[in-house]
């Protein structure tokens, strides 16, 4: 079931588009990514979802329905959570289910649910101006679900944490994501690898590519070989992509080099004929696979 669907979204800012023309859905259960460098228009595009900002053009629809308030079925963690410093894990999350207007019993039981799950327990009556920053993600993610959302947004859940925080938070939202939709926003890709069924990559305001992590990864998956020489090889890199039809781009690193290509058979005949008419001294030659980091500035340089 179609639980979300942006249709020609766009936002302005003065005259300049922070989004433009923004399009794409999701279903009842899956965990969409919202991919792309700073400036992209993630926030910009899940503030309109979550009705913080007002789109200039297009459409928003929850469950096929355009217009109405859809708040209850929204959770929300900004990029940039900010909460009373002077209250409690506690008195936080409960202050959040109030405002959601949740019955008392539910609440009550619900907080204390959370504060389990998210590893808030033990610090549940400290001020929340004690807590680390992995900590207040946790009590952000928690306000964001205490009304069992149907769907969950995050701007950047991960972004700012050290890397045994970003670990602990990619196990929370896996787990979370048996329960509920999520869209999440992320500059990283390795943070889509883990979570996503759906991936939308967007570039300047607008939706590069809207596939799933797999597709992406076949359709721009390609050989890269990976040479080592005794000496310094630059320049010799640096001429190789004018040599042969196969080679699209090359990334000289002193020592070692870099060359992506479009057919392994060739170029490797082709670089080891080169190799050994330029006696370059070889000490590894190996082919690999573009990394996830190089296809997605590949998408966004587009
Ligand atoms: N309130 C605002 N006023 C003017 N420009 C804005 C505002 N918010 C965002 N922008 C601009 O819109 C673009 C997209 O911003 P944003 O959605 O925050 O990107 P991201 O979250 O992908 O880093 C940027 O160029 C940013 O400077
Ligand atoms: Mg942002």
């Amino acid at each position: 079931m179609t639980l979300l669907r942006v249709q020609h979204l766009s936002k302005s800012f003065s005259k300049n588009f922070a989004v433009q023309d923004v399009n794409f859905t999701l279903n009842e259960g899956e965990c969409g990514a919202l991919l792309g460098p700073n400036g992209a228009g993630k926030s910009t595009t899940l503030k309109m979802l979550t009705g913080i900002l007002t789109p200039s053009q297009g459409e928003i629809m929850f469950y096929g329905k355009k217009s109405g308030d859809f708040r209850h079925l929204i959770g929300y963690l900004p990029q940039e959570p900010k909460m009373h410093p002077w209250m409690t894990g506690r008195e936080a999350l409960r202050f959040m289910g109030q405002l959601s207007h949740m019955e008392k019993r539910d609440l009550d039981d619900r907080v204390e649910e959370l504060l389990s799950l998210l590893g808030i327990k033990k610090a549940a009556n400290r001020h929340v101006s004690t807590y680390s920053g992995g900590m207040k993600q946790r009590l952000g993610i928690a306000q964001a679900i205490i009304h069992r959302p149907k769907l969950v947004i995050m701007d950047e859940p991960v972004s700012a944490l050290d890397p045994i925080g970003r670990r602990e938070m990619l196990d929370l939202l896996k787990s979370i994501k048996q329960e509920t939709t999520i869209l999440f926003s992320t500059h990283i890709l390795h943070d889509v690898k883990e979570l996503s069924d759906r991936v939308f990559i967007i570039n300047q305001g607008q939706v590069v590519v809207n596939s799933t992590f797999n597709q992406l990864i076949a359709d721009h998956q390609q050989p890269v070989f990976f040479i080592e020489a005794e000496r310094n090889i630059d320049q010799w890199t640096k001429s190789l992509q004018s040599k042969s039809e196969t080679i699209e781009a090359t990334e000289a690193l002193g020592n070692q080099a870099r060359i992506r290509v479009n057919d392994i058979a060739k170029a490797r005949k082709e670089l080891l004929m080169m190799i050994e008419r330029d006696e370059i001294p070889l000490q590894r030659f190996e082919i690999m696979q573009t990394t996830l980091e190089e296809i997605f500035l590949k998408m966004v340089k587009q």
